[in-house]
């Protein structure tokens, strides 16, 4: 058996359908059979007399077509076949006119880009100060966020557990220029030993509940006392003496009650038992120098409220 690609089927299918529409109209137009009585323009019943009327008084006439209709009905047929021959309709036959909806598509894809990189350009050798002031720049960049950061740190770039709050101004990493360029550019890799067996469950009972302590919360006081001595040993070298973080080793500020992993007992003891391995991915290849730079601007902007009149 020959199998025919389906489109050979639509191909028939519709020009059986557009000549059997032509015959229609043809069969419709035509001049009618006068009946026996010239006066008489009932329709034919089946016995073949005229006078064809039904419920008493209900005539039906037969008159021919009215111009205007036919008139209408070969535009339409015309129309049809003219669509049918510039555009994709009959079949996979492509149309002559080159038109296509993935071509379209495309076309407005490809429009939307250049538009997009020209204006990206046009923002070269700006500082990030007056990117974050330019509505046009920071409507890009929020586009850019939502598609490249929201994911994980929020749309509204509030973070969540493990995932930094960008709108605090309470920095891992440092939040100056400089360094937030090389956070998003080339990533940030935050790490945790973990100190469990090093301190042994008292030890990190006595260590976190002086950590709890830095930023108001209630613990032992000898607890306190005793973790404050262990965390001058084993904790001061990335935290600082003061415990208020490094950023050159994105160790965070423990005082300020602002927790990435969580601030309850059980949360610290988890974050000092066993550690923590954080990851903030590059997106430098992926971007490229003027989007890290307009997503630098976006989110100094998020922390000067001013900078975003024009959100
Ligand atoms: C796959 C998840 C992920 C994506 C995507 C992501 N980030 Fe991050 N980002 C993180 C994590 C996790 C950290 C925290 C790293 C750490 O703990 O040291 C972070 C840290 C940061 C920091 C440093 C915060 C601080 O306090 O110093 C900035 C700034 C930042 N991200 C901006 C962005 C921007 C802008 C984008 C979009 C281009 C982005 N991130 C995309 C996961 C992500
Ligand atoms: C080698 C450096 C280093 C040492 C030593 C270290 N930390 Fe950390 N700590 C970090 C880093 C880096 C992070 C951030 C991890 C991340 O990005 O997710 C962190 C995170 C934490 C957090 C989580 C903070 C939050 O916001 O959730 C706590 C609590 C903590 N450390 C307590 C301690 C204590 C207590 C000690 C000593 C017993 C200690 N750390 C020793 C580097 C260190």
């Amino acid at each position: 058996m020959i199998s025919l690609p389906a489109s050979v089927f639509i191909v028939v299918f519709t020009a059986i359908n557009i000549v059997a529409c032509l015959w229609l109209m043809w069969w419709t137009a035509r001049t009618r059979v006068p009946a026996a009585d010239a006066s008489d323009r009932t329709t034919v019943d089946g016995s073949g007399k005229t006078g064809h009327v039904w419920d008493g008084d209900l005539e039906e006439l037969n008159n021919p077509l009215p111009r205007w209709w036919l008139g209408l009905f070969i535009v339409t047929v015309v129309f049809g076949a003219a669509y049918l021959t510039f555009y994709p309709g009959l079949g996979n036959f492509a149309g002559t006119s080159g038109w296509s909806s993935v071509g379209a598509y495309e076309e407005q894809v490809a429009r939307q880009r250049a538009s997009f990189d020209a204006q990206l350009a046009s923002l070269k050798g700006r500082s990030l100060q007056e990117l974050a002031n330019n509505g046009n720049a920071m409507a890009m960049a929020k586009n850019l966020f939502g598609a490249n950061c929201a994911g994980c740190h929020g749309s509204d770039a509030r973070g969540a557990k493990g995932f930094p709050n960008l709108t605090d101004k309470d920095w891992l990493w440092g939040g100056d220029e400089q360094r937030l360029l090389e956070t998003i550019a080339q990533g940030r890799h935050g790490m945790m030993p973990a100190l469990g067996s090093v301190l042994g469950d008292s030890g990190v009972n006595e260590v976190a509940s002086y950590v709890l302590s830095l930023s108001g919360g209630k613990a032992p006081a000898d607890w306190v006392s005793a973790g404050q001595q262990r965390f001058q040993t084993l904790c001061v070298g990335c935290h600082g003496a003061d415990a208020k973080g490094n950023s050159m080793l994105g160790a965070p500020n423990l005082t300020d009650d602002v927790w990435l992993h969580g601030g309850d007992f059980d949360s610290v003891r988890a974050t000092v038992t066993n550690g923590r391995d954080n990851q903030m991915p590059a997106h430098q290849d992926l971007l490229g120098d003027m989007k890290v730079r307009l997503l630098a601007a976006y989110v100094l902007g998020l922390n000067e409220p001013q900078a975003h009149a024009a959100n």
